[in-house]
């Protein structure tokens, strides 16, 4: 039997556990954004869509032609939804409104369009993270102040990996369910359901060319995975970095693992380099319905209630004994 397709999941979850037709509409919505950008992100230069942009974004950083052709796709696919009452975008410095021709719905979205723009040119695995929230207000008029809810409100979460395979993976509160996208039809079919991630890991994610800018809790910890079997680990760890998280968490639900970006003194006044609401508060909610946790050292980021919609935040995710560990050592301190 050929697997099922998102439309068809979503039938059945309206039908069995009440899923609004309205939130059902934006993931569908959603999906068509992932797909648009999939096929742009396949044929790379023959599209003209590798290279820099030209601009910078809110955060000072260099925009990729990508960057701002996802942004652009996802805000339009959205719209169309009829489903949002207003978006946060990494590429965009404030709220983006619904325009007042299109009819605005019950949630917020917030998104990172493309994730792990510096593997673009190089083709490497790269995605779009989202996570929606109810909106406190119907209306266009949506402001920053209706999106600063914390982790702990989001109604549902996903990513979609742009790799040998375009995968969807998604979360409505209950489980986790991975969709790969047919190339033959463009269909995204269900292909791994009730995701679960280890509870033990022996690999390990971090940028380690910033190992000096890091805070003792971080030393001590990676440096216990560096000694490996003869350290007070008693095993050997393994180590990836493919510089987009959407990336090392697909690799995470698929193998174990555990993912950092912790906080580190490059810039004092910078709580991590990752951004809570279209980053790091997915992916903790995705890790956490998998069986995984996410910390920013101290609480569980789902926990954090924002101050800003481009705050950022340190990252401890995925296998729940090592972000626990990382985490009593911060709190050792
Ligand atoms: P983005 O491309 O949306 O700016 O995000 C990239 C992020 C994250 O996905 C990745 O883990 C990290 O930046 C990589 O950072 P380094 O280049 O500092 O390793
Ligand atoms: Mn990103
Ligand atoms: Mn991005």
């Amino acid at each position: 039997m050929t697997p099922f397709s998102l439309q068809q999941y979503l039938s059945l979850e309206q039908r069995e556990h009440g899923l609004d037709p309205a939130l059902a509409r934006l993931i569908f919505g959603i999906s068509d954004a992932c797909a648009m950008i999939g096929s742009k992100v396949r044929s790379g230069a023959l599209a003209g869509v590798l290279g820099l942009a030209g601009t910078e974004n809110v955060q000072g950083e260099d925009q990729k032609k990508l960057d701002v052709i996802s942004n652009d796709i996802f805000v339009e696919a959205v719209a169309r939804t009829a489903s949002v009452s207003g978006m946060v975008s990494e590429e965009v410095d404030h709220v983006i409104r619904v325009p007042d021709e299109l009819p605005v719905g019950p949630y917020l979205i917030c998104f990172d369009p493309l994730d792990g723009s510096s593997n673009i040119d190089i083709n490497v695995s790269i995605g779009s993270i989202f996570s929606i929230l109810p909106a406190p207000r119907i209306t266009h008029d949506v402001s920053d102040a209706d999106f600063l809810q914390p982790g702990r409100n989001i109604l549902a979460a996903g990513y979609c990996i742009y790799g040998p395979q375009t995968q969807l993976v998604l979360t409505l509160g209950r489980s986790l369910v991975m969709f790969t996208r047919d190339p033959a039809t463009g269909t995204f079919r269900l292909t791994r359901e009730e995701v679960k991630v280890s509870e033990s890991a022996k690999e390990f994610a971090i940028n380690m060319s910033n190992q000096r800018f890091w805070e003792p809790a971080v030393q001590r910890y990676v440096s216990e995975l560096l000694q490996g079997a003869e350290g007070p680990r008693a095993k050997n760890y393994n180590m990836r970095w493919i510089a987009a998280m959407v990336a090392e968490v697909h690799r995470i639900l698929q193998r174990g693992g555990i993912f950092m970006y912790p906080r580190d003194s490059r810039n004092p006044d910078r709580p991590g380099k990752l951004r809570l609401m279209y980053e790091a508060a997915p992916m903790a909610k995705i890790m956490e319905t998998a069986g995984g946790a996410a910390t920013n050292g101290l609480q569980p980021i789902l926990d954090i209630v924002p101050q800003g919609i481009h705050e950022r935040v340190a990252v401890f995710l995925g296998a729940k004994e090592e972000v626990t560990r990382v985490t009593e050592y911060h709190k050792a301190k």
